[in-house]
């Protein structure tokens, strides 16, 4: 009898820094809209000559030495990106080689910004069947790569980053509660990254030779957002029976703080109970759940036994939760 947790996490954001103020340079757009549209202040952006999964594997590293292991006690790595390097090698055997985990399975997961609740999700199931021990989740987010650094509308939201966790047995009292998944495909042409095929309505929301940036309806996006999250923590509150003011911390995907602020008023929970880290690194989509409980557990604001909702929505467009004791 045994619970299924985090034992170690771990992040990497690269130092090179991008404020409101270096974007006033490139773009038609000002601190001030950026900050009360956003609550973003700064990015961090890897420079170009750098592949994007050393930072998920400088992450990994940390989180396996976070969790008191050694890469070769890793079973499985499963990575959420949404801006993979290559399509093959996937991220996760690009990491797996990176540090050396030579006995571990590797794959990658795409749900966006919802990436890292699926991969927990998935990796769950792995371990409570017995089938792998130790699972590896790097969340690897180099949104840099595909931005058009000169569409205002978009530009001034992303940034990259990396988090990881690793998962495996803990005792009963802790680990994941409950979970929710879904997705709503009905709704995906709302939030679109084009990638070996290239539809002519795809090409004519970009400018020319911009084919493959991420674009967006960011209105459809936010209202969807608003509803998702707090539908996602309502499910997971109601399926392990407990009331909302029984949550101590509650880990959103971090997008845009007006939709968290909107979110948390649906749910009527305090605002002091949210973890909020976007104004240091802006949207890194799945990374930021990660990235966020990495920096809640290392400032010793998240505390062994507290009750924590992980919640996300992204492209696809899904959205999901999970609800867990620390
Ligand atoms: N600086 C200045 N003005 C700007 C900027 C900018 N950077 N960007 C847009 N504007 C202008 C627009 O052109 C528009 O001008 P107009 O009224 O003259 O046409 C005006 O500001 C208002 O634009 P809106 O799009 O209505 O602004 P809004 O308040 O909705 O904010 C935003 C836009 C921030 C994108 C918001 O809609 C949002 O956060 N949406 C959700 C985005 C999201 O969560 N995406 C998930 C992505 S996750 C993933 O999968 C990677």
């Amino acid at each position: 009898d045994f619970g299924i947790g985090i034992l170690g996490t771990g992040k990497y954001l690269p130092g090179r820094i991008l404020t409101n103020s270096d974007l006033e340079k490139m773009v038609d757009t000002s601190d001030e809209w950026i900050v009360r549209r956003t609550g973003m202040k700064k990015r961090h952006l890897l420079d170009e000559n750098t592949p994007s999964y050393v930072m998920g594997a400088e992450a990994a590293r940390l989180a396996i030495q976070d969790a008191g292991l050694t890469p070769m006690d890793i079973d499985l790595i499963i990575v959420s990106t949404e801006v993979p390097d290559y399509l093959s090698p996937s991220m996760a055997c690009l990491i797996q080689r990176e540090i050396n985990a030579e006995r571990a399975a590797a794959i990658d997961v795409n749900a966006a910004c919802t990436g890292f609740v699926y991969a927990m999700t998935v990796a769950q199931q792995f371990i409570q069947t017995g089938y792998y021990r130790h699972v590896l989740i790097v969340a690897n987010e180099g949104l840099s790569r595909i931005v058009d650094w000169e569409d205002r509308s978009t530009c001034v939201l992303f940034g990259d980053a990396a988090g990881a966790v690793v998962m495996g047995r803990v005792d009963k009292r802790f680990g994941i509660r409950k979970s929710y998944l879904a997705a709503f495909g009905n709704l995906g042409h709302n939030l679109t990254i084009p990638c070996c095929y290239i539809p002519e309505e795809e090409r004519q929301k970009r400018r020319a030779g911009k084919e493959r940036v991420i674009w967006q309806d960011g209105g459809e996006v936010f209202t969807f957002a608003v509803k998702a999250m707090a539908e996602s923590v309502r499910a997971v509150i109601d399926k392990a029976n407990i009331t909302i003011d029984e949550v101590d911390l509650i880990v959103p995907h971090q997008a845009n703080l007006r939709i968290i602020s909107s979110a948390a008023k649906r749910l009527e929970i305090d605002e002091g109970k949210l973890s909020v880290i976007l104004h240091e690194t802006g949207n890194i989509s799945s990374a930021s759940i990660p990235v966020a409980l990495d920096m809640e557990s290392k400032s010793g604001r998240l505390k062994e036994g507290d009750t924590v909702v992980l919640v996300a929505f992204g492209g696809g467009l899904t959205c999901g939760s999970i609800l867990l004791t620390w």
